[in-house]
């Protein structure tokens, strides 16, 4: 069998777990498109040169990131304050130059951008999915519809000069093709210019067994370890770092041109953290899978019964991180009736590849079923507070993250 290449240093490794086949995770679809739907196998694989923890096999992109993009950045209100909070640590921290720059890849709908454009900051946006552009272009947001590379770089180097700071949330583990970004990254800043970028983090998906992750979009699963490899390649290190509390655990990198600013010591306490979970051991992932084959175990179970009992249960935010749990545990609308969500754009159509109905979020409100499958676990929170009226009525919600178990 042909052994795949790493996407960051070449090296031939093996993939640690197959989820089997798999649709677009955020490929919601109408009932007449049932028998288009595109299908690849997700597995998932470790380089033992790099480090760096990746899918095998991605869609292409633009069946991924279009005009009719599922996911719209702002639909989040704790997010929204989060990524205020992230344009307030910029401004005062990285933006000391006169009339400063500011770049942002996968901008979105504009959720963080918009607090630079408010302050009057020369800002770019640069986002492929042309209805999520448009939102943030209809906000006054500067937005340029493209996918980041090494080219789209150069364009807004000549168009608009350098750039004091590049700022990306939730999509470098999109890009496949991160040495071009890498390299546009360094193309674009000026000398002392910071690239600040925050992702899912490898450590906590491993911690708390977050396998639903694992998606087409997200090409990699960042630790430390991999991306300082990945950047020391571009003449680039890691100044600083800093966990974040969102998306059930995420990183944030500050990324400098090597030797022009100072190493904050939460870098080496990362390095050391990471030393501790085992981030490059090729065990840690051997044990992953078994954690996630029992949390699938547990979690059909609990759902089987439930049905035995009668009891009705909905899902609870049509998440693209739902794709895999539903596919991959074959959960149908025979365990759950339908999946609520707040997205206009997701209502009314069906979940990829086992196609359970997404209703308007009214309906769980109305009609409130008696166990809620909190695929937005991450976002648990501020939902469970919003839905309080849900459990005041003896309704129940069920997660499997960091294990399967009914929420009291
Ligand atoms: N930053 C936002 C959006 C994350 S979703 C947030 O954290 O909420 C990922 C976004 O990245 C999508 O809007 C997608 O269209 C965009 N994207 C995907 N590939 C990209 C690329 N190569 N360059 C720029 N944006 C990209
Ligand atoms: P995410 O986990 O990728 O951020 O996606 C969140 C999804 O959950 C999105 O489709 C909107 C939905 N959602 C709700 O339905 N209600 C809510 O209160 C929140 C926060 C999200
Ligand atoms: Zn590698």
């Amino acid at each position: 069998m042909d052994m795949p290449k790493c996407r960051i240093c070449e090296t031939t490794y093996e993939a640690f777990m197959s989820f089997g086949n798999m649709p677009i995770a955020n490929g919601f679809l109408k009932s007449e498109d049932f028998g288009n739907e595109y299908v690849y196998e997700l597995k998932v694989g470790f380089c033992p040169r790099c480090a760096m923890v990746q899918i095998l096999e991605q869609p292409e992109r633009e069946r991924m990131f279009h005009e009719n993009y599922a996911y719209f950045s702002s639909i989040s209100t704790r997010m929204a304050a989060h990524f205020q909070n992230f344009a307030n640590m910029i401004m005062r921290q990285y933006l000391g130059e006169a009339n400063p720059f500011v770049v942002e890849i996968g901008s979105n709908d504009g959720i963080m951008l918009r607090h630079f454009a408010d302050a009057g900051i020369r800002h770019l946006g640069v986002d492929p999915s042309a209805n999520v552009a448009q939102a943030a272009r209809e906000k006054g947001i500067e937005t340029l519809c493209g996918f980041f590379d090494e080219k789209l770089a150069e364009d807004i180097k000549a168009e608009y000069g350098r750039a004091d700071v590049i700022l990306a949330a939730n999509v470098m583990c999109h890009i496949p093709y991160l040495h071009s970004v890498a390299a546009g990254v360094a193309t674009l800043l000026n000398t002392k210019g910071v690239l600040v970028f925050e992702d899912p983090y490898l450590g906590d998906i491993i911690e708390k067994t977050s396998y639903d992750q694992i998606y087409d979009e997200h090409a990699f699963y960042f630790s430390l370890a991999s991306i300082e490899y990945l950047f020391s390649e571009h003449g680039m290190e890691v100044v600083d770092i800093m966990p974040q509390n969102v998306h059930g655990g995420s990183m944030r990198y500050v990324i400098a041109r090597k030797g022009v600013r100072p190493v904050s010591p939460a870098v080496a306490a990362q390095n050391s953290k990471e030393k501790a979970l085992g981030l490059k051991s090729r065990a840690t992932f051997d044990l992953f899978r078994k954690n996630v084959e029992h949390s699938r175990t547990e979690l059909v179970n609990i759902l089987e019964s439930l049905r035995q009992q009668g009891k009705r249960v909905v899902g609870y935010g049509a998440t693209s991180k739902s794709t895999t749990v539903t596919n991959y545990c074959g959960i149908t609308q025979a365990l759950v009736e339908f999946i609520s969500d707040t997205t206009p754009t997701k209502q009314g159509k069906y979940s990829p590849g086992v196609h359970i109905p997404v209703r308007d979020y009214r309906k769980f409100y109305e009609n409130h079923p008696d166990v809620a499958l909190l695929f937005a676990w991450n976002h648990a929170e501020e939902i469970m507070a919003k839905e309080e009226k849900f459990r005041q009525s003896g309704g129940k919600w069920l997660t499997y993250v960091p294990r399967v178990e009914v929420i009291d």
